[in-house]
């Protein structure tokens, strides 16, 4: 596996991939792997010739006040599980090698980028949506894969790409939790052992939910009842960001559930802003 720092260079070797016919699989991550990210290579590795795990901690998608610079990371262990699942090529650009400081372009979904993780970080989807948009031109993948873990961010990526004609297909990667239902994520670092303990009722609640779903309520305020009824009583150290119910594809609000919707939700305990999502179809 080779350790790529340089954009250019990175460029170079995936513009003669694409030209001998090589078929290239991306998986963008922000690194401080788990089982999430380690599923999404697995997937493109079976799927593609050459495998590009971009590990990039990008600024841009950092309000002024969030955890930009106490992101964890470990670049030793990260390179030895992508080494092991196979990767090609890690690229990690170097600082500042990403944006130029008069840096002015920027790709915005804004459709799909409202509501939901955009109310508390209103510049947050332009700053992925843009960065994701460099490493597919930098690399130009057969596939992309993302997780479903990031519900709203997985419905910019696939209608950027589409609308921009990128030569990729974006492919969902399912959101992979920790035995107690806990979805899998970097920032569950930050997390002490009592938040960890009361963080496993994040799902909890919305199974609750979902059990109330399988018994007719198709009411989406009843619903929500349902889970926050469940949290007040287990999560009592979470905050709610959100709770909502939307349509999985155009991410509106839904307030009836007539055929499918997704559960999306963001609550702070602690430092950590966890989140999740949960299928709610018919
Ligand atoms: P990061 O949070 O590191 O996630 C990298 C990829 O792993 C994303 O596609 C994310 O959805 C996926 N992922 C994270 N936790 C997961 C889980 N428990 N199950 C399945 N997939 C999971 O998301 C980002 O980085 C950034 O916004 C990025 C797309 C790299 C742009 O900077």
């Amino acid at each position: 596996m080779q350790i790529i720092t340089s954009p250019a260079e990175l460029q170079k070797i995936c513009l003669q991939w694409r030209c001998e016919g090589v078929k290239v699989g991306l998986v963008p991550t922000m690194g401080y792997f788990h089982e999430g990210h380690k599923n999404l290579m697995k997937i493109a590795r079976e799927k593609s010739d050459k495998l590009i795990v971009s590990l990039f901690v990008n600024p841009t998608q950092f309000g002024a006040n969030e955890d930009l610079d106490a992101y964890p990371s470990d670049h030793e262990g990260d390179a030895n599980d992508a080494r092991a699942l196979g990767a090609d090529i890690l690229f990690i650009p170097k600082k500042g090698s990403m944006y130029a400081e008069d840096h002015a372009t920027w790709v915005e979904v804004p459709q799909l980028a409202k509501g939901l993780c955009s109310v508390t970080r209103p510049t947050h989807f332009r700053g992925v949506s843009t960065v994701v948009t460099k490493l597919l031109i930098l690399t130009l993948p057969e596939y992309a894969v993302f997780g479903e873990k990031d519900w709203q961010q997985l419905a910019i990526i696939r209608r950027l790409t589409r609308d921009l004609n990128l030569p990729t297909t974006i492919i969902n990667g399912p959101l992979i939790r920790e035995e107690d239902g806990l979805a899998m994520s970097s920032r569950n670092a930050y997390l002490t052992q009592e938040e960890r303990a009361q963080a496993k009722h994040l799902n909890a609640g919305i199974q609750a939910g979902a059990e109330a779903f399988k018994q007719g309520e198709r009411d989406v305020e009843k619903l929500k009842a349902v889970i926050r009824s469940y949290w007040k009583e287990h999560l009592p150290l979470g905050k709610e960001d959100y709770l909502e119910f939307i349509d999985p594809d155009s991410i509106e609000p839904v307030t009836t559930i007539t055929d499918k919707a997704r559960c999306a939700v963001a609550v702070y305990v602690g430092k950590a802003r966890l989140l999740d999502n949960w299928p709610f179809y018919l």
